[in-house]
């Protein structure tokens, strides 16, 4: 089984993926946050940056592009390519209201005959490029998800990763298992589950159940515990990995001085920073009052006391 790090804008860009891979890793892939392909303009300098070689040593980077307009996206993936890259991950899943409000991410699935359309460009354009999806199972409904695989089983897609929640879910209830499982059972495309998998009983359940998956995607639950993967694979060969306190505090030290390095305004280090945190001080066992110390940091002083404080007195969850 393949284990993949999902993209999450605003998370996952270089500094945390290669972080990740010095201290952790486990990931067969790694997926770059969207990059909007649009109108006439090239790469942002954000986003050159987040792809460059150099920032993605020693792991498997896919880009992935976000659009409706095939001529950009293909456009852009000819920019990737030149950066050294054979594969790419078209965004089919975004439930962002901006996003969806301009037809793409997820608003691109609430019609079939325009995705179509956007894709035949797209694959007939980049034949010799590894192209794979990410997408939702629908707009509005759940029952959406048959017409669009209808879609998707016309095209050499190289992966089909899906996330089993319509875009109007955004993140709430639980996965919509039975249409995954019409997903998997009828995808001519090899398959990829993506959704609410925070721990290695949770990866147990998905495997057991779906054994013919190609790959396993992890967002939420790989910001909470960025150690998931390794422990996920040494469960599956010996005895489990356990991230402890020190691993932890290394890799966070490394985040924190790499933005520190390379933001200049204090304020956005420190709103990165705290969106890390959002997940990650899960792991901390009785962590609301640090939470609070968290959520009232409003300069690197203060947020760095945080830091300490949690490192020194709180215990892991077991
Ligand atoms: C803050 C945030 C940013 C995200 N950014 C992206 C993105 O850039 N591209 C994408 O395909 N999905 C994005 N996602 C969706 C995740 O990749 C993933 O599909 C979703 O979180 C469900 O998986 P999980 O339950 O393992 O987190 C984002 C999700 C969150 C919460």
């Amino acid at each position: 089984m393949k284990l993949y790090m999902a993209p999450m804008e605003g998370l996952t860009g270089y500094i945390y993926r290669q972080a990740f891979g010095r201290y952790f890793g486990g990931a067969d892939k790694v997926f770059t946050p969207f990059i909007a392909a649009e109108g006439s303009r090239s790469m942002k300098n954000k986003e050159i940056k987040d792809i460059a070689p150099e920032n993605n040593k020693g792991l498997y980077t896919v880009p992935q592009i976000i659009s409706n307009n095939a001529d950009n996206f293909v456009r852009f993936a000819r920019l990737i390519e030149n950066r050294g890259y054979e594969e790419i991950n078209i965004n089919l899943g975004c439930p962002s209201g901006t996003v969806v409000s301009k037809g793409k991410g997820s608003g691109m699935l609430g019609d079939t005959d325009k995705l179509d359309s956007f894709l035949d460009k797209v694959y007939g354009a980049l034949p010799d490029m590894k192209v794979s999806v990410k997408t939702r199972i629908g707009l509005k409904d759940p029952e959406e998800c048959m017409k669009i695989l209808k879609v998707y089983n016309r095209y050499p897609i190289h992966e089909l990763i899906v996330h089993p929640r319509i875009r109007e879910d955004v993140y709430k209830g639980s996965p919509r298992m039975e249409y995954f499982s019409y997903i998997y059972e009828n995808s001519l495309n090899p398959v990829c589950y993506n959704g609410d998998i925070k721990n290695v009983a949770d990866y147990e359940e998905i495997t057991e159940k779906y054994h013919k998956l190609q790959a396993v995607m992890i967002g939420r639950g790989l910001i909470r515990n960025p150690a998931i993967l390794k422990s996920i694979s040494s469960h599956e060969s010996g005895p489990e990995y356990v991230v402890d306190k020190q691993t932890l505090r290394m890799f966070h030290d490394d985040i924190y001085n790499a933005y520190k390095s390379y933001l200049e305004q204090e304020k956005i280090i420190l709103f990165k920073m705290k969106e890390i945190w959002c997940f990650m001080i899960d792991l901390f066992a009785d962590n609301e009052k640090y939470f609070k110390m968290l959520k009232k940091s409003d300069n690197l002083r203060n947020y760095n006391i945080f830091v300490n404080k949690i490192f020194y007195e709180a215990d892991l969850n077991p």
